[in-house]
């Protein structure tokens, strides 16, 4: 098999002039020879001058150059699509199969011999695990790392569970709007990834889990020195793996994304990474076993003391000893066969770690942080398909509640609404959000943390049950019922509800129902009408995305993305 230069050749119908063509073009670069007859290692390099939380991609960049050249290889990198959340109209969710295909593209375009990606906001781990995963190359992950906590008025504070708090704060007349103010110039204080346990920090952790990452490269912070050394070894190590082709579907096996899930569960995770690594898993014809997923929440307990569950920072859980201090606890649970891009076992990994200190972040499997898992899996006549909630953010009063539902039927009139003081609303009330999934939204944004009514915040309501199709930050906390399936934009029972209708919880019986006769649903269903179509609709990306993205059960993959024979299911439990 062709390696190096000669990898993928243009096809000009003449390979040796392809390759003469493509040495002259590249030795514009500076190149010499020997280099360009050394094995080449791509690096996805995601910086952007909107994306803060990569912000120190550059210095990672050059780290990761200097472990390929130290052992022997040619590094070079090259840019695809980098999304932040507060940068993607209408939200980032929506071009994360976008980017995964920018990857998966560019990757087999190009002559690499292994490529390191690197990731870090929200949406980019997954993006790039899902891209190298249909690419079939062998990739190694380094994430950009966490940002430091701030503080504000001695108070420590951070993006973006402190964001949400202080918000609901000011929502509710508590703080002013100068002090509203001067904690967004304190929440995000240099380079990074959110600093709590959101969907970045939770990424980092399941990419480490599931062994893409070198050992300890979930947690260290994004400025930390030990940040630039793991990608260094990073570097060196894909050199390796290029001899070795070892490629991501050798690693992200059924065993893994097992490993990953019990360290989702285990770390309080974001319920987004239910959704991504979902979508991960359909690319290498693995399904997602949501009653599996269920049963290990019943086992596996949050070890975790971190925001939004906790109290803590991620800066903090590297202080403690960073990942391998959970999975030291989680062994019983674990698949520890499961291979790792370090060429050593998920086990291995942990018995070579160094010795545990005396810290107080990750709690012990005998007296755990909470008894049950981060999150549970509901069905029931609202939810035929499934949704999902966050249990270990939510208000424990509330995960059994009967409430009359207050219908909103999309974001825009949520906003209308939500803060008048003519909506009639009580805290026993159940916020109830439709059109705000994959296809409703579109893009299934992070709308699902309906916002308590300014009333209530007020009176000093600071939870509700409150449930929608759409999806929820993971820096977020509440009682909410997120991911319903199928979303009410297709006709899924959500779009049937009506304001007055009563809605139980019952997350121990794992059930989401509404309180409506079969017969009078039907009536309903008679009569309903699928929503005006989205301006764009017709053409372009919005085209593509709305014709072929799959329900969260599946992880919101764009169907022809997905690989056609399903050969497995994970977790393992
Ligand atoms: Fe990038 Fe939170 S906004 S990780």
């Amino acid at each position: 098999m062709n390696t190096g230069m000669r990898k993928g050749l243009t096809r000009y119908g003449d390979e040796e002039f392809a390759l003469f063509l493509r040495k002259a073009f590249i030795k514009a670069m500076g190149y010499t020879d020997d280099a360009l007859e050394r094995p080449i290692i791509g690096i996805v390099n995601t910086y952007s001058g909107f994306n803060a939380c990569h912000r120190n991609v550059p210095d990672l960049v050059r780290a990761i150059e200097r472990g390929v050249m130290l052992a022997g290889g040619l590094p070079v990198d090259f840019p695809v699509i980098s999304l932040h959340e507060s940068f993607a109209y209408p939200t980032s969710m929506f071009f994360r199969n976008l980017m995964a295909m920018d990857t998966e593209e560019m990757i087999r375009a190009k002559p690499l011999d292994a490529v390191v990606l690197i990731g870090g906001c929200d949406k980019t781990v997954p993006a790039l695990l899902m891209g190298a995963a249909s690419a079939g190359v062998p990739a190694i992950l380094e994430v950009t790392g966490p940002m430091m906590a701030g503080s504000f008025r001695e108070e420590r504070i951070g993006a973006c569970t402190d964001c949400r708090r202080l918000w609901g704060k000011f929502r509710a007349g508590e703080i002013s709007e100068s002090d509203i103010e001067g904690a967004g110039s304190r929440l995000v204080p240099g380079a990074g990834s959110c600093g709590v346990m959101g969907t970045a920090s939770t990424m980092a952790l399941m990419g480490e889990a599931i062994g893409m990452m070198l050992p300890d490269g979930g947690a260290i912070p994004a400025v930390h020195a030990d940040r630039l050394r793991h990608a260094e070894q990073t570097g060196t190590r894909a050199v390796s793996l290029a001899s070795e082709g070892t490629t991501p579907a050798q690693i992200m096996t059924p065993e893994a994304f097992h490993n990953a899930f019990v360290v989702l569960q285990a770390i309080g995770g974001s319920t987004n990474g239910l959704i991504h690594a979902t979508a991960m898993a359909g690319r290498l014809g693995i399904e997602f076993d949501a009653d599996a997923f269920d049963r290990l929440g019943q086992e596996v307990p949050v070890l975790v003391d971190l925001k939004p569950s906790g109290q803590f920072y991620m800066e903090d859980l590297h202080r403690a000893g960073g990942l391998v201090e959970i999975l030291k606890q989680l062994k019983p649970f674990l698949k520890l066969d499961a291979p790792t891009v370090s060429g050593r076992t998920l086990g291995e990994e942990i018995e070579a770690s160094a010795a545990s200190w005396q810290q107080d972040v990750v709690y012990t499997r005998d007296e755990p942080f909470s008894p049950l898992g981060a999150m549970a899996v509901l069905t029931g006549n609202l939810a035929p398909d499934g949704a999902v909630i966050k249990q270990s953010a939510a208000s424990a009063k509330l995960m059994q509640h009967t409430g009359r539902a207050v219908v909103f039927d999309g974001i825009d009139d949520l906003m209308s609404r939500i803060d008048s003081p003519d909506l009639q609303v009580t805290a026993d009330d159940v916020l109830v959000l439709r059109n705000s999934g994959p296809i409703g939204a579109p893009g299934m944004p992070e709308s699902g943390y309906i916002p308590i009514p300014k009333k209530l915040a007020a009176e000093g309501v600071t939870d509700m049950v409150r449930i929608s199709d759409a999806r929820m930050s993971g820096t977020a906390f509440g009682t909410i019922v997120l991911h319903i399936s199928p979303e009410s934009a297709v006709g899924g029972p959500l779009a049937l509800v009506k304001t007055g209708d009563r809605i139980s919880l019952d997350v121990a019986g794992r059930t989401i129902s509404l309180d409506v006769t079969d017969a009078e649903l039907a009536a309903r269903r008679e009569s309903w009408q699928p929503p005006a179509a989205h301006e764009g609709a017709d053409r372009g990306y919005m085209k593509l995305f709305l014709e072929t993205v799959t329900q969260a059960d599946r992880g919101c993959d764009f169907d022809f993305l997905e690989k056609v024979e399903q050969h497995a299911t994970t977790p393992l439990y």
